[in-house]
């Protein structure tokens, strides 16, 4: 007999997600459906999923154990969302709609617009203010289904606020349900100071900043921004070794717009993940297919910079890649933080099955941010972190569009989302 806490039953449909973690070729077409499927936890981890009889011969509720009815619904891993720029401040709207007129996305950066507007505004913000941003922000990720979320830094580029935004990211951490895996993002651009004297930002990140961020503990990864204009392969190799010897797991932004190699950069210096990838080669994508390296993409910043080109992520699938999806969440390329969104532009866009989304934007996703063990599928022993969406079956979260389709959310355990809205919980959460 297990005992539970929390159990819901007779899911319409159940999915879990199953590993073994990463799933790659075929192995993405396997949602681990169960109808009439039920899930239990006990202290947040899950303790039992099966059918209704075994579970009232398995499960012993506890006194005050809550029972969710899913008749109706359709359960699935909460989101892992593993690539956003969570702490940023202001908003890029005039420069969208210049975008709108003809204006690229890089004609714009070389007048100074793009990343280093926000970077002022971010520069700008108190750290009160970044993290009611941050907050609200994460707020509406968790009704859209996100239970996991990585952030990264980047819009500081300097000292002092690329701390400001990780020291925040920590703060909303311990204040909101929503796990945050933090990065550090640094090179995320030359800062405007440093244009003509990159080699010094480059010591200043990795002789000062660096140290700091590890010794403070305030964030597991460390990302680079390699594209033509911003960080060279060279440069990116260097910062990534730095990285690496100071105890970061690494991250590389590659190929997104201008195919450098950074996908084959990735490869060769063991980076979890390399993202964006919009312009990797086949030679990539090979390098790729043989490797651990997870390949994050982004179908929110073709969509949203409305560029014909995409990433291969069906020659990715076929060869072998590990493929995850995320939002990108930022105000320049992709402002949006709904992974249900991702997931649709995933399957009308890059040509994904609805099983290989699902699975990319769950399973892969925690692959992709280390979290393998803790979540990203529903299965014994790991985290009690679901969404129950408000559609008979799961084809229809990508078959009816332009609606948020979440009824509840359940992170470690607890109820956090009820019929859509947030609950204020008087809990903190450690
Ligand atoms: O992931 N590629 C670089 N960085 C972001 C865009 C950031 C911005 O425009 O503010 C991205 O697309
Ligand atoms: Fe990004």
């Amino acid at each position: 007999m297990n005992r539970a806490d929390l159990a819901v039953l007779n899911c319409s449909q159940l999915l879990t997600c199953h590993g073994p973690i990463p799933k790659k070729k075929s192995a993405l077409q396997d949602v681990g459906l169960l109808e009439n499927g039920c899930i239990a936890s006990f202290e947040g981890k899950i303790v039992f999923i099966g059918d209704e009889k075994t579970f009232h011969r398995d499960v012993q509720m506890t006194d005050d154990g809550v029972r969710i009815d899913g008749r109706g619904l359709t359960c699935l891993p909460g989101f892992v969302d593993p690539h956003t720029h969570l702490p940023f401040a202001g908003s890029r709207e005039d420069e969208f709609s210049l975008r709108i007129k003809g204006y690229t996305y890089q004609q714009l950066a070389r007048q100074g617009l793009g990343i280093q507007t926000t970077v002022n505004a971010t520069r700008q913000a108190s750290d009160e203010e970044l993290l009611s941003l941050c907050l609200s922000r994460l707020d509406s990720m968790l009704v859209h289904g996100t239970t996991t979320a990585e952030a990264k830094s980047g819009y500081g580029l300097n000292k002092k606020d690329e701390l400001k935004q990780l020291r925040v990211l920590k703060k909303a951490n311990t204040a909101h349900p929503v796990d945050i895996v933090s990065t550090f993002m640094g090179a995320h651009e030359v800062p405007k100071e440093y244009k003509k004297r990159k080699a010094e930002y480059i010591d200043l990140l990795t002789k000062e900043i660096l140290p700091e961020v590890r010794q403070r503990q305030l964030a597991e990864f460390f990302d680079v921004f390699c594209e033509e204009g911003v960080y060279s392969v060279e440069e990116t190799r260097t910062l990534l070794r730095e990285a690496k010897k100071a105890g970061f797991k690494v991250k590389i932004h590659a190929d997104e717009f201008v195919s450098l190699g950074g996908a084959q950069l990735a490869v060769e210096e063991g980076a979890i993940s390399a993202e964006h990838l919009i312009a990797i080669t086949d030679e990539g994508v090979e390098k790729m297919a043989q490797s651990p390296t997870a390949a994050i993409l982004l179908p929110g910043v073709s969509f949203f910079l409305m560029q014909q080109k995409k990433a291969p992520a069906r020659k990715m699938i076929d060869q072998g890649v590990i493929v995850a999806v995320a939002t990108d969440f930022n105000p320049g390329s992709s402002m949006t933080e709904s992974m249900l969104f991702i997931l649709q532009l995933a399957v009308f866009t890059l040509k994904m099955g609805i099983e290989e989304a699902i699975n990319a934007a769950t399973a892969n996703a925690s692959y992709a941010l280390d979290r393998q063990e803790q979540v990203g599928s529903l299965e014994i022993g790991k985290g009690m972190d679901l969404v129950l969406w408000d559609v008979p079956s799961y084809p229809y979260l990508v078959y009816h569009l332009g609606i948020n389709p979440v009824k509840h959310v359940i992170k470690n355990g607890r109820i956090v989302v009820e019929n859509g809205i947030i609950c204020q919980a008087p809990v903190e959460f450690p």
